[in-house]
């Protein structure tokens, strides 16, 4: 398993934040709540610091901002955290999950050991005390995260733990918030664990090494299980996508299939629900190699297949009534004397045939197999999420992921969990126009279009494998977080895109 890399815990408590003993307490102000009756609190006992800091317009409770105060004993935290919410009428379960982050960050910033959190009184109904509480702990735990495995000078002098505590007068109120708390710590923790696997470089994560983290989750893991095909049972398949595009490397390609099976009778009625995660773990193009700058951050290329191996944890974990598949594909991407070539024509395991232009197109390559595996699997619904086209950052910039697919209903309900979890996914055209770009003259298909739509044409070629089964594809190149850079707090290297979105979709249909 991975390092925790700061072991987190939230937990709510029934407990009075202005009495609570703690290194830090991060309270939630609105830019339009004039009279807050818990800011009141603390600012009278503080002696208007609350006051004066808003009246000098050093604060303006703006989203994304914050001021950090000293309490000087007068309350029971060393520090206040004011934590900007916005409009009152704008805010959202992504609101508070996003100040929860900001907070969590701080706090590992600061060193603190133990956090009151009081970002959610100010919510009215909605989203009810469930909610608040699950976005809560979903944003402490991405707020929270370093990736700092290999740091070994004084671990930078960051602390190992930090415990949350989200405290609120009203027990019934806890007890709605604790229900959450358990669920969005499973998404988070699921989540942590996916950008640790997505973050190792590529000299540490390679495709065997990817199934052995597989293995080991499913073996901690009640209800996964995990089968590792190498590439002897590959080649008995007739995998010709996957073993084309790990032909160049030492480290040989992988199809690791993960299932998670609820318990009880229910399982047999249940649907059963594909997920399919590309796991490049270093792309450099291949032959048709990549320029040098920026190549470093092609070791997050198996971001989809981290994606996916988080969210079979997390419905294990929360005991999904639903059987779901984790197949990703796995390969490295490397020019060599044994690699696979431009004008190679490559027989796929569906059996169709790809002229390859390009060995830079290689996710398709390999998600080609996984699909049709998946379809074999007799899946009722196929969702792919793959950091796929360089067009796709071009289409939609670096905020929202592209989606595509064959299916309206698998759309929507895809469209509605991004809304929920604030992974974000923007629907983009593809289908029948855009299959003919990808036709050749002396195969099935050719691997890559012309210069235009390029995550359209990618998208159309993969849903040539998977026949009429209901499917869309998640082009998640635009959320890698190399183009985040520092700017989101705690965000450095990956953002486990896709954990959140993809366990949300599964949490709203299992229901
Ligand atoms: N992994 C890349 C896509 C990518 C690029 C993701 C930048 C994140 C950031 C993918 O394998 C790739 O190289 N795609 C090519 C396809 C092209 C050759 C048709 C691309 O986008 O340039
Ligand atoms: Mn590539
Ligand atoms: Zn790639």
């Amino acid at each position: 398993m991975a390092k925790e890399i700061i072991s987190v815990t939230v937990r709510a408590q029934k407990a009075d934040p202005i009495a609570t003993k703690s290194d830090l307490l991060a309270v939630g102000v609105f830019s339009d709540v004039k009279k807050d009756k818990l800011c009141e609190a603390i600012d009278k006992k503080l002696g208007g610091a609350i006051e004066k800091v808003r009246k000098l317009g050093d604060f303006k409770a703006k989203t994304d901002t914050s001021v950090l105060l000293y309490s000087d004993g007068k309350i029971g935290a060393q520090r206040i955290l004011l934590v900007g919410l916005g409009e009152r009428k704008k805010a959202t379960s992504d609101t508070v999950r996003n100040a929860a982050t900001l907070a969590a960050s701080k706090a590992v910033g600061l060193k603190a050991k133990r956090a009151v959190l009081a970002l959610h009184s100010g919510f009215g109904r909605k989203p009810d005390a469930a909610g608040l509480g699950r976005a809560i702990a979903e944003g402490v735990h991405f707020g929270s995260y370093r990736y700092d495995e290999f740091v070994t000078k004084s671990e930078d002098g960051r602390l190992k733990g930090l415990v949350a505590v989200v405290a609120d007068a009203s027990a019934a109120k806890v007890g709605q918030l604790s229900k959450g708390v358990r669920t969005g710590s499973i998404i988070g923790r699921a989540q942590s664990f996916a950008r640790t696997i997505a973050n190792r470089p590529g000299n540490v994560m390679n495709p065997a090494e990817l199934g052995a983290v597989a293995k080991k989750v499913a073996k901690e893991t009640a209800g996964l299980s995990c089968t590792v095909f190498d590439e002897k049972q590959l080649k008995q398949k007739k995998m010709g996508g996957i073993l084309a595009v790990g032909s160049g490397s030492v480290n040989k390609p992988r199809l690791i299939v993960l299932k998670y099976t609820p318990a009880g009778k229910s399982q047999k009625k249940a649907a059963t629900i594909g997920l399919v995660g590309k796991a490049v773990t270093f792309d450099s193009g291949g032959i048709s190699i990549k320029p040098a700058a920026g190549m470093q951050d092609m070791k997050l290329d198996m971001s989809g297949g981290a994606a996916v191996l988080g969210v079979l944890k997390a419905a294990a974990e929360l005991k999904l009534g639903l059987n779901v598949y984790g197949i990703i594909p796995a390969a490295e991407n490397l020019p060599s004397g044994t690699s696979y070539r431009p004008g190679d024509i490559v027989t796929t395991y569906s059996g169709k045939t790809v002229e390859v232009q390009n060995t830079d197109a290689e996710g398709r390559m390999i998600l080609c197999d996984a699909l049709h595996y998946a379809v074999e699997q007799k899946c009722d619904v196929i969702a792919d999420i793959a950091t796929l086209t360089g067009a796709c950052i071009v289409a939609l910039g670096k905020h929202k992921a592209g989606i595509m697919g064959n299916d309206e209903g698998v759309i929507k309900q895809l469209q509605a969990a991004a809304e929920a979890s604030g992974e974000k996914v923007w629907h983009m055209p593809s289908g029948e126009e855009y299959l003919e770009e990808m036709k050749s003259k002396i195969a099935d298909l050719k691997n890559i279009g012309s210069r235009w739509g390029g995550a359209c044409t990618a998208a159309a070629f993969l849903g040539q494998f998977v026949g009429d089964v209901k499917w869309a594809h998640v082009d998640m190149a635009p959320r890698e977080a190399m183009f985040e850079g520092d700017k989101k707090p705690g965000a450095v290297g990956s953002m486990g895109f896709g954990v959140r979105l993809l366990t949300t979709y599964l949490m709203n249909i299992g229901k």
